[in-house]
C-alpha cells in the first residue's frame, strides 16, 4: 500500500485533498491520470450494467432531506462504535481495535457491550498514543454528514449515504418511465457520503466517495432472470456458512442457481459482475465473492454477497477489501417510502383475465353506536372496518368483539351492517423487491492499481509497472519524438493528432532522454509507446517503433497502419508476438 500510495501521489493518480491547508483525513482529490482512470472504470460499468442490461440510468442530488432518511431507517441504524481516547482525544472503531488485537473477525456484527467487555479483557490501547482504552464508553455513532437546507435552521438536511435513496424516493415516477412494467432497473453514479470515525488505508475507507449502483425492481412473484447469457460464468464463493476458516465453492452461475446457494437475480449479477471485473483486469486469483453472515447483514438487507479483493502486496498475508455488495433488500425500502411520504411506491399488476374476488365490508348502525358508544362510536366504526377485511369468521357469531383504546367492546353482528360482496378485479398492487448491486468506484479503482502494480528487471534495470488492461489505462498510447528536430517532433505531433482524432488517449512527450520517458509511461500504466526516429523521416515507406509495455519489446510498423495496429492489439485480436 505505501508503495502504491507514493507511486500514485508521484504519478498523478490520487492524493489526500487541501494538502496546503494540512490535509484533511478521508478526502482524496483524483490527479489526471486517476481521473482518466476512473472515468474509464466508470464508463466500463455504464456499459456493462446499465447499457448492455437496458437500464435507465439517473443523476439525482447528493443532499436530501431529513424525512427522507428517517423513512429509509438511515437516522436510527446507520451507526458504527465509537470508543475515544480519554489520553488524546482520538476516535477510533471500537470493532476494528477488536480486529486489529484479537483474532476476531467481523467485530462489526457483535453488539455494543460486548465490543466494550473485549477492549477491558484484552487491555487494549490507543493506537495513537498508547493509553487504555479500558473503561472508555463504547457508543453508537451515526455516519451521516448533516446540513441546514437553507438559511437558518428550519430544514435540515443530510448528504446521502448511498446514491440508491435518490433512486428510490424517486420511484413514484420512475415506474412511469417504465411504464409500470416489472421488471426494471435504474442506475445511478455520484457521490456518497459518510462520516468515518477512522478513514483509512487511502481510497479504501473515504469520506467522500463514488458508488455505481444498480435498482433493479423485480415482481416478488414472477418468474426469475433469464441466466442463459452467465449461466457459464465461473464463480468463487465463501459462502456464511463456511466462514471462517472452510472452504471457498468454485462454481457457476448455473450451478449456484440450481444447487440453491445464491438466489437467482443476485447469482444472474453475480456472473454479470464477474465478466466486468475481468475485463478491467481483477486479479480472478486474487478476488471472491463473500456471502454476509446474519449478524453483518444492513438493516436493509435479507441476503448480501460482498465482492471482496485481496490488495496485499505478492507474498504478504492477504489483506481483503470489500469492494462491492450485491444485496437482496426485498421490499424494505419501497415499503418504508409509501408508508412516511403519502405516496403509491406500488406497481399496478394487471391479471392475465380479471378475476371475480369476494370482499367482506360492514357498515355500522351509528344511530346504535352514538347512544351506545358516546366519543368512542367513530373509532368502534373504524375497528369494524379493519377487522372485516382481516377475519371475516368473527363476524359469524351473533356479537363480535373489537378492542378500543384498551377495552374490549361487544357489538351485535346485525348492528355491523356486516356483509360480503363479489368484486371483479382487472389486478392488484404490489411492492416490488429491490436487488442492488452497490459497487464502490474508488474501492474498484484502488483494486485496479494494485492488481496492476508489479515491479520487475529488464534491461535497463528495476522498473515499477502498471500492468493496467488498455480498456482503463489513463493514457492509450504515448507518441514520442527521439529528438525534436529534424522533421521528427512534426512527424511524432502529426501522429499523436491523428491518434487522437482517432479515439485514443494520447501523451506527447519530448522531455528527457527515451528510456526515462518509457520508464514514465510503465509508471502511468500505458500499454504502448510509440517513438519517431531519424529512420522514419529518412526512409519510405515512413516506420515508426512500437514498444508493449508489459515485454518491452518493440517492432517497426509503418505508420499509415499504425491506429489499426492498435486497435487490433486494444481488442485482443493480435498479439505483440504476431506483430
Ligand atoms: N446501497 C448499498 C450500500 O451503500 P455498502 O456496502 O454500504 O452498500 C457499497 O456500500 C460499496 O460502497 C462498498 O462495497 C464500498 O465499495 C463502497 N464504500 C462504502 N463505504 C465506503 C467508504 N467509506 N469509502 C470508500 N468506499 C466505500
Amino acid at each position: 500500500m505505501k508503495a502504491l500510495t507514493e507511486l500514485a501521489k508521484r504519478r498523478g493518480f490520487f492524493f489526500q485533498s487541501s494538502g496546503a491547508y494540512g490535509g484533511v483525513s478521508g478526502f482524496y482529490t483524483y490527479g489526471p491520470q486517476g481521473a482518466t482512470l476512473k472515468e474509464h472504470v466508470e464508463d466500463t460499468w455504464r456499459e456493462r450494467f446499465s447499457v448492455a442490461e437496458g437500464h435507465m440510468e439517473v443523476d439525482a442530488p447528493t443532499v436530501m432531506p431529513e424525512p427522507v432518511f428517517e423513512a429509509s431507517g438511515h437516522l436510527e441504524g446507520f451507526d458504527d462504535m465509537l470508543v475515544e481516547c480519554a489520553g488524546c482525544g482520538a476516535s477510533h472503531r471500537a470493532d476494528h481495535l477488536i480486529e486489529d488485537n484479537t483474532d476476531i473477525e467481523e467485530a462489526e456484527s457483535l453488539p455494543t457491550d460486548e465490543v466494550a467487555a473485549l477492549i477491558d479483557a484484552h487491555d487494549i490501547e490507543c493506537p495513537s498514543c498508547g493509553a487504555p482504552l479500558a473503561d472508555q464508553p463504547v457508543e453508537e455513532f451515526n455516519l451521516m454528514f448533516e446540513t441546514n437546507i437553507g438559511p437558518g435552521t428550519s430544514q435540515t438536511g443530510y448528504l446521502r449515504p448511498e446514491t440508491a435513496q435518490g433512486i428510490f424516493v424517486e420511484f413514484p415516477r420512475l415506474k412511469e418511465y417504465a411504464r409500470g412494467q416489472l421488471p426494471f432497473g435504474v442506475t445511478q453514479i455520484g457521490k456518497s457520503y459518510r462520516n468515518e470515525i477512522s478513514p483509512r488505508n487511502a481510497l479504501v475507507r473515504t469520506r467522500e466517495f463514488t458508488q455505481a449502483e444498480l435498482e433493479l425492481f423485480v415482481d416478488p412473484e414472477g418468474d426469475g432472470p433469464d441466466i442463459a447469457s452467465v449461466a457459464d460464468v465461473e464463480l468463487t464463493l465463501y459462502p456464511a456458512s463456511e466462514q471462517p476458516d472452510g472452504d471457498y465453492v468454485e462454481t457457476t452461475v448455473q450451478d449456484a442457481v440450481d444447487d440453491g446457494v445464491v438466489e437467482p437475480w443476485v447469482a444472474y449479477y453475480l456472473g454479470v459482475a464477474a465478466e466486468w471485473y475481468e475485463t478491467i483486469g481483477v486479479d480472478f486469483e486474487r478476488f471472491r465473492f463473500r456471502q454476509h453472515q446474519s449478524g453483518e447483514l444492513a438493516h436493509y438487507a435479507s441476503d448480501c454477497w460482498d465482492a471482496e479483493a485481496d490488495v496485499s502486496a505478492p507474498g504478504e498475508d492477504a489483506e481483503w477489501i470489500e469492494i462491492a455488495g450485491y444485496a437482496y433488500r426485498g421490499d424494505y425500502d419501497l415499503t418504508k417510502h409509501d408508508e412516511h411520504s403519502g405516496e403509491s411506491f406500488t406497481v399496478f399488476k394487471q391479471y392475465d383475465e380479471p378475476k371475480t374476488v369476494e370482499r367482506a365490508s360492514v357498515d355500522p348502525d351509528m344511530s346504535y353506536l352514538g347512544p351506545e358508544y358516546g366519543g368512542k362510536a367513530g373509532a368502534i366504526a373504524d375497528e369494524l372496518e379493519s377487522l372485516a377485511k382481516r377475519d371475516r369468521a368473527a363476524f359469524e357469531g351473533e356479537a363480535v368483539t373489537v378492542e378500543v383504546d384498551g377495552e374490549e367492546v361487544t357489538v351485535p353482528v346485525e348492528k355491523t351492517g356486516f356483509e360480503v360482496s363479489e368484486e371483479t378485479e382487472a389486478g392488484r398492487h404490489v411492492t416490488p423487491h429491490v436487488v442492488e448491486p452497490s459497487i464502490g468506484i474508488d474501492r474498484t479503482v484502488y483494486t485496479v492499481l494494485a492488481h496492476a502494480y508489479d515491479e520487475d528487471e529488464i534491461d535497463e534495470g528495476e522498473r515499477t509497472v502498471l500492468r493496467l488492461d488498455p480498456s482503463v489505462a489513463p493514457t492509450g498510447v504515448a507518441v514520442f519524438p527521439l529528438m525534436d528536430k529534424d522533421g521528427m517532433g512534426e512527424l511524432a505531433r502529426d501522429l499523436a493528432q491523428d491518434l487522437r482524432s482517432a479515439g485514443y488517449d494520447v501523451t506527447y512527450d519530448d522531455s528527457g532522454n527515451i528510456g526515462r520517458r518509457y520508464r514514465r509511461q510503465d509508471e502511468v500504466g500505458t500499454p504502448f509507446c510509440v517513438t519517431v526516429d531519424y529512420e522514419s523521416v529518412e526512409e519510405e515507406p515512413e516506420t515508426v517503433t512500437l514498444r508493449e509495455r508489459d515485454s518491452t519489446e518493440q517492432v517497426r510498423v509503418p505508420t499509415e497502419n499504425l491506429t489499426s495496429v492498435l486497435a487490433d492489439l486494444r481488442a485482443g485480436e493480435t498479439t505483440f508476438d504476431d506483430l
